[in-house]
């Protein structure tokens, strides 16, 4: 069984910025009132030309830039939406087209804000299998579209965003080591878009009845994550063989601060240890725990060895537990001279980028004298 090692990680926020103060210019609201029970100050709203692909492809470039791969080396994409550009195609299909991944295959995946976890679970299975080698999984939202900005219960927490991921097979126990995902059906309807599926086709009626609009029971939702997610937390971490203590860091979904906080008391997980920006953000859905994941990597939050814990739930009602061990990303000759990971990474004179080639291509040659002489590199471990 090979494991699933994350070796890229991008991501895309629109420029746009949507703060508490404006909203209180749009509907009923406050932001004493939004901060204080959702923790959030400000979010991110697409412009009517950015969409799921685009900004799919954005955080898809990044995240291959930081693997150091092109897109035609991509043999998988996993695109975790609830708000696809199209209801036919896949938006998938079209960030496929976008990256030049010609011999990947690829399909969207829809479980609501828990889908990124829920795609990660899938492409690991992949690359577990021995199927595929490297596979990009992605979280996508442009939630604003779909809300009624009447509606002051659920148009002040949503945002727009993207985040995206490059698993690579790799010997090593790194990536996801356990995860726990599940689904409560018969609350289907706490959280769901009522038209423009096939059981309520739009017509005019569906516009009229504002059934093109996101419907959300707030409070179901906050019971059902508060008393679900610390029972799934312990038991995927029992699954890996750990305790929440062992955890570095806890990257739950960006739903509401006093989730996160409620969950926290629950598992005794300190909130140095806890990964929260949705103070910025909002509710990305299914794009908050990538975007998330890659800022805590951008701020050194994470180094080799340590376990995450992602923590997501959303519509359907779902949910999506995971253990992530951190691992180093695999040095590859084809990386190091890429251009993209140079551009990316290493914003430096010439000097430098030849001098940190050179380190490097030192650490390769040492991993390679690691294989052939396994027993010196415990010795030196
Ligand atoms: O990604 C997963 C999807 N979503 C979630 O996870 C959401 C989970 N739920 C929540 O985060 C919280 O339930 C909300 C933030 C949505 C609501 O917070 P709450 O503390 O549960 O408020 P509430 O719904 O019980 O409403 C309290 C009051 C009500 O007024 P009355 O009936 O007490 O007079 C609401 O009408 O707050 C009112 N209210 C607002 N007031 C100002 C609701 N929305 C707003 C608003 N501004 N935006």
């Amino acid at each position: 069984m090979k494991y699933a090692r994350i070796i890229g990680w991008g991501k895309y926020l629109p420029e746009k910025i949507l703060s508490n103060q404006d909203l209180e210019r749009i509907v009923d609201t406050s932001d004493e009132w939004i901060y204080s029970r959702t923790g959030i100050r400000e979010r991110r709203i697409a412009t009517p030309d950015e969409t799921v692909t685009t900004m799919s492809v954005a955080a898809s470039r990044a995240a291959l830039a930081i693997a150091g791969l092109d897109g035609d080396e991509l043999d998988l994409i996993i695109v975790a939406t609830s708000s696809p550009d199209y209801l036919l195609p896949a938006a998938a299909s079209m960030i496929q087209h976008e990256l030049g991944a010609e011999h990947a295959a690829a399909f969207d995946l829809r479980a609501g804000c828990a889908g990124f976890v829920y795609g990660l679970a899938v492409g690991t299975q992949f690359i577990a299998t021995g199927m595929y080698h490297h596979v990009l999984v992605i979280g996508a939202e442009i939630i604003s579209k779909f809300l009624d900005w009447q509606d002051r219960d659920t148009c002040v927490l949503f945002g727009d965003g993207a985040g995206a991921v490059v698993l690579q097979a790799s010997e090593e126990p790194t990536g996801l080591l356990a995860c726990c995902l599940g689904s409560s059906g018969a609350d289907y309807d706490a959280l769901f878009v009522p038209g423009g599926g096939s059981k309520y086709p739009f017509c005019q009626e569906v516009l009229d009845r504002g059934w093109h609009h996101i419907k959300m029971n707030g409070r179901r939702l906050y019971r059902f994550a508060v008393t679900t997610l610390p029972q799934v937390a312990l038991e995927v971490l029992a699954m890996a063989g750990l305790a929440p203590h062992d955890i570095t860091l806890l990257i739950p979904h960006q739903a509401n601060a006093r989730i996160v906080q409620s969950v926290c008391e629950r598992l005794e997980i300190p909130e140095e240890r806890v990964f929260i920006n949705i103070h910025k953000y909002g509710n990305t859905s299914a794009a908050s725990i990538p975007i998330a994941l890659c800022e805590a990597v951008e701020e050194g939050r994470l180094n080799p060895g340590d376990h995450v814990l992602l923590l997501g739930f959303g519509a359907g009602l779902t949910w999506a537990a995971a253990v992530v061990r951190w691992g180093v990303p695999e040095l590859s000759i084809s990386r190091l001279f890429s251009w993209n990971f140079i551009r990316e990474c290493v914003p430096v004179s010439e000097a430098t980028v030849t001098a940190r080639r050179a380190t490097a291509l030192l650490t390769v040659l040492t991993h390679c004298l690691w294989q052939l002489f396994p027993g010196g590199r415990e010795r030196s471990l």
